[in-house]
């Protein structure tokens, strides 16, 4: 574990959130705050503080990864002081099949944030990825931890590229990412940016465990990147090519494969093939 200095304040970790998050609105989300000036990975830390007792709403926020952690053991660029990587230990009291709607939470909530604070109109590519003019610029990672039927645990994590300039970005990802900086041109405060998303995102999750995905719908079906676009998705024990067609009640990802009915997907890893398609007739 990385030691850490803010202001004058030198000790192994974590620091007091009121000197990074003064403004901080929320009644659970980062109250108990863990703040990283370099670790491996920030959902590694909350999954293992979360199978230790940790509370849900507890933060743990870097400001940079060595492992940063992608989908599908993918790895996240976390260069420092550019970005926001952070995980949020979660205890929700609905199924494990259901939990997966909390990433499509999630990336209601990154897009709000961005269109409150800057002119940016994200979307959404399902299920978590968002992307501003088809690239992306934040990712959510959910890792949840079950028992039976019983939801023990989930790590909410999110990486959002905030200020790091194209220049600093990998080769492999010049073409295919963005951040803030590089949509609007100005550099964003990344702590106002945390206390805003902590708020949308706390409010988004008393909402879903109240009411389900419902209030959260038309948003995911205006802003979904995928709808209309042909794809080969991995569903993890099958391959599935169609045209999207949206978002289904319970968040699930339609496709229309051209034999029958929409087929319906919750959970998998999607690849564009091409823009819009007439494939099938449609
Ligand atoms: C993806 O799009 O593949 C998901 C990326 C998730 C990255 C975030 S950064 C904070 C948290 N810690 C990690 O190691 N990963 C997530």
């Amino acid at each position: 574990m990385s030691r850490t200095t803010v202001g004058k304040i030198s000790r192994s970790e974590p620091v007091e959130r009121p000197l990074i998050l003064p403004g901080l609105k929320t009644r659970t989300f980062g109250r108990t705050f863990h703040w990283y000036r370099k670790i491996d990975s920030t959902n590694r830390v909350a999954f293992d503080r979360a199978v230790e007792g940790g509370e849900e709403g507890e933060i743990f926020m870097a400001e940079a990864q060595t492992r940063g952690r992608g989908r599908v053991g993918k790895s996240w660029f976390s260069p420092p002081y550019m970005n926001l990587y952070l995980s949020l230990i979660l205890r929700p009291k609905v199924a494990p099949e259901i939990v997966p709607g909390i990433s499509l939470v999630a990336g209601v909530s990154v897009a709000r944030v961005l269109q409150k604070l800057y002119p940016i109109s994200a979307l959404i590519k399902w299920p978590n990825d968002v992307l501003v003019n088809d690239k992306k610029l934040a990712g959510i990672l959910c890792q949840t931890q079950a028992k039976g039927k019983t939801t023990e645990f989930v790590i909410l994590g999110i990486g959002i590229n905030l200020n790091v300039p194209h220049g600093r970005m990998p080769r492999f990802l010049q073409q295919t990412a963005t951040s803030v900086f590089m949509e609007t041109g100005n550099r964003c405060d990344r702590g106002e940016f945390v206390e805003s998303l902590l708020a949308s995102l706390e409010r988004g999750y008393c909402l879903f465990q109240g009411r389900g995905l419902a209030p959260f719908l038309p948003f995911l079906r205006h802003r979904s990147w995928l709808t209309g676009k042909q794809i080969e998705v991995n569903s993890g024990t099958a391959l599935i090519r169609g045209v999207a067609r949206g978002i289904s009640s319970t968040g699930s990802l339609l496709i229309d494969s051209g034999r029958g009915p929409l087929e319906e997907l919750r959970s998998g890893t999607v690849q564009m093939i091409r823009k819009a398609s007439h494939a099938f007739g449609h």
